[in-house]
């Protein structure tokens, strides 16, 4: 039956959605993420709205951008100040910021989530924005770990629902994996290809899978680095220069968690733990549950595996 409903929409959505370019977006979250995201697609020309809790975190968030775009400007325009100055201030003027989302999708040719990492909370959010956005709106959400399959079924726009995932830093970080579900259209996925293309990133194709391709390989690899630790075979220190310098590994597994979020590592290994507690790759570590319980979450609670300035 539900694979009748969802070639009964594929085939309804062929032909009524046309595959138009994304030029407006709506990105909710202001964190990591979403700031650099919004960063990238209003470099790019887009007009970007960045919404996300209050006043107070949009603030930061812009002001991370504006700091982000002033080092790319300072390296891009080194002997001409004011053409940098002028590049800062062309960018910042595509960002304008809400904290009501709904009031703000009517115009939006793409509503992109980066919000926390919680399938129940991510479900509200593209719930209550299915019913004010307009027909052509694609959803799309940068989850690292939840099936894009079940954050789109709060909606009724299975076939204009997909994922676009973004890597840390965004404005430096090239790859997208843009994710199909069954039920995602083609229209849809193109448009979310080029949209990626447009933005200057190289996007890879992805099926609805747990951790699409880089988490499905890197999250238990990270897990891996932290049990050996847990069971005293290697200090983190240690561990991190044997990645470095042994695997050439730009960053040791510890000093990516740091970055990464803990708390977004947990939710992660929680949610793939919960969906095959047999897997000895998914299982949970009590150092990282203990990091995460006391707030360290890494570099942006100013300490995790390690302390940061
Ligand atoms: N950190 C990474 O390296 C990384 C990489 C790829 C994808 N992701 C995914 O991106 C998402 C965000 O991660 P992050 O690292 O940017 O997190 P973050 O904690 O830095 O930012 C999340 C932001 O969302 C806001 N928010 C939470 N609920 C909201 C709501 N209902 N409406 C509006 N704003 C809300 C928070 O106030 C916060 O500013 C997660 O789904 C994560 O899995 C993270």
């Amino acid at each position: 039956m539900a694979f009748v409903t969802h070639r009964f929409i594929r085939t309804i959505s062929s032909t009524t959605v046309r595959n138009a370019a994304i030029k407006h977006v709506t990105i909710i979250g202001g964190g990591q993420m979403g700031a650099g995201i919004a960063q990238v697609a209003a470099a790019t020309g887009h007009s970007v709205v960045l919404v996300d809790t209050s006043e107070e975190i949009l603030k930061k968030s812009a002001k991370g951008i504006e700091g982000s775009l002033k080092r790319i400007a300072k390296k891009k325009f080194a002997d001409k100040p004011e053409a940098g100055e002028e590049f800062i201030q062309k960018v910042m003027k595509n960002v304008t910021t809400s904290t009501d989302a709904a009031s703000v999708v009517s115009g939006t040719d793409l509503v992109l989530e980066a919000i926390v990492e919680n399938l129940k909370v991510k479900q509200g959010l593209f719930g209550s924005l299915d019913k004010v956005a307009p027909e052509h709106t694609i959803f799309a959400s940068n989850t690292s770990s939840l099936p894009i399959t079940d954050i789109a079924s709060s909606t009724a726009r299975l076939d204009r629902f997909g994922g676009l995932h973004f890597f840390n830093p965004v404005p430096l970080m090239k790859l997208v994996e843009v994710v199909q579900t069954p039920m995602t259209s083609q229209a849809t996925f193109d448009a979310l290809l080029d949209f990626s293309k447009a933005l200057g990133k190289h996007p890879v194709s992805c099926k609805d899978t747990p951790g699409f391709i880089v988490n499905r390989l890197l999250v238990p690899y990270m897990m891996e680095a932290i049990r050996l630790h847990e069971r005293g075979h290697g200090s983190k220190e240690d561990i991190d220069v044997a990645m470095k310098l042994g695997a050439g590994y730009p960053m040791g597994p510890f000093e990516l968690l740091d970055y990464v979020g803990l708390d977004t590592a947990k939710f992660i290994i929680d949610g793939w733990h919960a969906m095959e507690p047999e897997n000895p790759l998914f299982s949970p570590s009590p150092m990282l549950n203990k990091l995460v319980e006391e707030g360290k979450f890494g570099k942006k609670t100013g300490e995790g595996f390690y302390k940061h300035k």
